[in-house]
C-alpha cells in the first residue's frame, strides 16, 4: 500500500498528518470490502445529481464511466489502496480523478463520507442479509427433510439431562427448526428497518443543493430516504440489531451443536456424522471428533463479543457522526463471516446426520421413561393425579431395586401398588403408545411430527 500524503482537506493545515496517525486513524484495510456497495452509492449518487442539474449529462457519464472502471480494476485485484487515503470512500474517489481529471472532483458535491459510509454498509449488510436468508431457508429445509424421515424415530426425550419421557426425533428436529424460523423472522424484522436511505444527510444537516433523495433511494432500492439527517449519519443501530439477531442465531447454533456432541459420544450414541464433517486425533488412533459442532458452539463467543463491542461503540455517542463509528465495521464484518460460515456448514451436516434409531430407542427403555404414562393411566381410571403420583413413585422405586422398567413388569408386581391397574395398562407402558397418545398440535406423535413438518413447509414457501 503506497502512503503518499492525504490532500482531501491539505487547504486547512499547515503540516502532514503524523506517519503513525495515518495508519491509527485509517480504514481501508478493512473497510474496502465495502468496495463495490461504495461505487454503487457513487453512480446512483452523480444519477441523481445530474438529474437535478448540479452535474452535466457529459460530467455523470464520465464519472460513472471512470467508476466502473475502477470496479473493475478492483474486482480484479489491481486497484492499489492507500493507507494516506484513509478510507474506502477517498481511495475511490481519489483514483477517479486520477482517471478523468477535475470532473471526478465533483462526484463529492452534496454529500459528506458520512452518509456516504452509512449507505455503504446497508447496501453491504443487506447484499449479506439475503445470502443468509437464503442459507437460513437451506438449513431449515433439511431439518424439515430429516424430521419427516425420522418421524417415527422414538427417542429419550430430556429435562435436567436425566430421561424424562420418549420423544420421536422427527420432534426433537422441529424444535431446532422452530428456533431457527424465528431467527429468520428476526433477520427480516431487522432488513425491512434497515432499508432505508442515509444518502444526502450530508456531514449532519442536509445539503444546500436540490437533491433529490426519493430518486438516489429508489436507484439504490431502499423503501424510502431517511426522515432526519442528524439521526441518518449517526445511528447503527442496524447493525447492533443484525448483530443481536446473530447472536440469538448462534446462541441456537450453539445449543444444538452441544446435542451433536454428546449424541456422537459413545456414551449417547444416538448418530453417525458422517467422517467429512469430523477429524481425528494425532495420538488417539480411535477418535472421530465431531469438530464442526464444536467449532460452532465455540464460534458463538466471538458474536457475542461483537454485539457487546457495537452496544459500547454507541453507547455514549453524542450526536451526529463520531469518528468512534468507523469502529463498527470490524465487529460487523466479523459477525457476518462467522455466521455465514456456521451456517454453511450446518446446512451441509444436518442432512447428512445418520441416526441410530436401535441406540436411541434402547437408551428410551431405559431411566423409566413412561412413568408419566402410568400416571395418567391411573388418572383416567378415578384415581387423584396426586395419588397416582405416589403410586407410580414407588414403582418406579421397585423398579430400580429390581433393575427393571415398568414395562418388564407383571401385571401381579404392579397391582401391588395398586388394585386399579388392569391388563391394558401395557398398552401405554410402550414407548410407540407414549409418543403415539401425544395426539395434539404441538405434541410429539408421530403423525403431529408429518403435520407440523408440512405446516412448516408451507410456511416456509410463502414466506415474503
Ligand atoms: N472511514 C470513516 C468511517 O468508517 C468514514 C467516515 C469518515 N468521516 C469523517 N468525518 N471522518 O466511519
Amino acid at each position: 500500500m503506497s502512503e503518499s500524503t492525504n490532500q482531501s482537506w491539505g487547504g486547512r493545515f499547515s503540516e502532514p498528518t503524523d506517519a503513525f496517525v495515518a495508519r491509527f486513524t485509517a480504514s481501508v484495510d478493512f473497510d474496502q470490502r465495502m468496495a463495490q456497495h461504495d461505487i454503487r452509492g457513487s453512480i446512483a449518487h452523480a444519477t441523481m445529481l445530474a438529474g437535478v442539474g448540479v452535474l452535466s449529462e457529459e460530467e455523470r457519464d464520465t464519472i460513472i464511466e471512470g467508476l466502473k472502471e475502477i470496479s473493475e480494476e478492483i474486482a480484479r485485484g489491481e486497484f492499489e489502496w492507500s493507507v494516506a487515503l484513509e478510507d474506502v470512500h477517498m481511495n475511490i474517489e481519489a483514483r477517479l480523478t486520477a482517471k478523468i481529471g477535475n470532473t471526478g472532483k465533483k462526484l463529492h458535491t452534496g454529500r459528506s463520507r458520512n452518509d456516504q459510509v452509512a449507505t455503504d454498509i446497508r447496501l453491504y449488510l443487506r447484499d449479506e442479509i439475503d445470502v443468509i436468508d437464503a442459507e437460513l431457508t437451506r438449513l431449515r429445509e433439511g431439518m424439515l427433510g430429516l424430521a419427516e424421515q425420522e418421524a417415527d424415530t422414538i427417542m429419550p426425550g430430556f429435562t435436567h439431562l436425566q430421561s424424562a419421557q420418549p420423544v420421536t426425533f422427527g420432534h426433537h428436529l422441529l424444535a431446532w427448526q422452530e428456533m431457527v424460523a424465528r431467527d429468520q423472522d428476526r433477520l427480516n424484522d431487522c432488513r425491512v428497518r434497515m432499508n432505508v436511505l442515509p444518502l444526502g444527510a450530508a456531514a449532519l444537516a442536509g445539503t444546500t443543493f436540490p437533491i433529490d433523495r426519493h430518486v438516489t433511494s429508489e436507484l439504490l432500492g431502499f423503501d424510502r430516504p431517511t426522515e432526519n439527517s442528524l439521526d441518518s449519519v449517526s445511528d447503527r443501530d442496524f447493525a447492533i440489531e443484525f448483530t443481536s439477531f446473530a447472536s440469538l442465531l448462534m446462541m441456537h447454533l450453539s445449543r444444538m451443536s452441544e446435542e451433536l456432541v454428546l449424541w456422537t459420544s459413545a456414551q449417547f450414541d444416538f448418530i453417525d456424522l458422517p467422517d467429512r464433517f469430523c477429524t481425528g486425533s494425532s495420538i488417539m488412533p480411535q477418535k472421530k471428533n465431531p469438530d464442526v459442532p464444536e467449532l460452532v458452539r465455540g464460534k458463538t463467543g466471538r458474536v457475542y463479543g461483537h454485539l457487546m463491542s457495537l452496544l459500547t461503540l454507541m453507547k455514549s455517542q453524542p450526536l451526529a457522526y463520531n469518528k468512534d463509528n468507523q469502529e463498527d465495521k470490524e465487529p460487523l464484518f466479523d459477525t457476518v463471516d462467522t455466521v455465514r460460515g456456521c451456517l454453511r456448514a450446518f446446512a451441509d451436516m444436518i442432512p447428512a446426520i445418520r441416526p441410530k434409531a436401535a441406540n436411541m430407542y434402547a437408551s428410551a427403555s431405559k431411566g423409566f421413561a413412561t412413568a408419566t404414562d402410568l400416571a395418567d393411566y391411573l388418572v383416567r381410571k378415578g384415581v387423584a393425579f396426586r395419588d397416582a403420583h405416589e403410586i407410580v413413585g414407588k414403582s418406579v422405586a421397585f423398579g430400580i431395586e429390581q433393575n427393571r422398567d415398568l414395562s418388564e413388569m407383571t401385571l401381579e408386581e404392579l397391582r401391588q401398588f395398586s388394585d386399579t391397574i388392569d391388563a391394558d395398562v401395557f398398552d401405554v407402558l410402550t414407548l410407540e403408545g407414549s409418543v403415539a397418545a401425544r395426539n395434539h398440535i404441538g405434541g410429539t406423535a408421530p403423525n403431529q411430527v408429518r403435520a407440523a413438518a408440512q405446516r412448516a413447509r408451507e410456511a416456509l414457501a410463502t414466506r415474503a
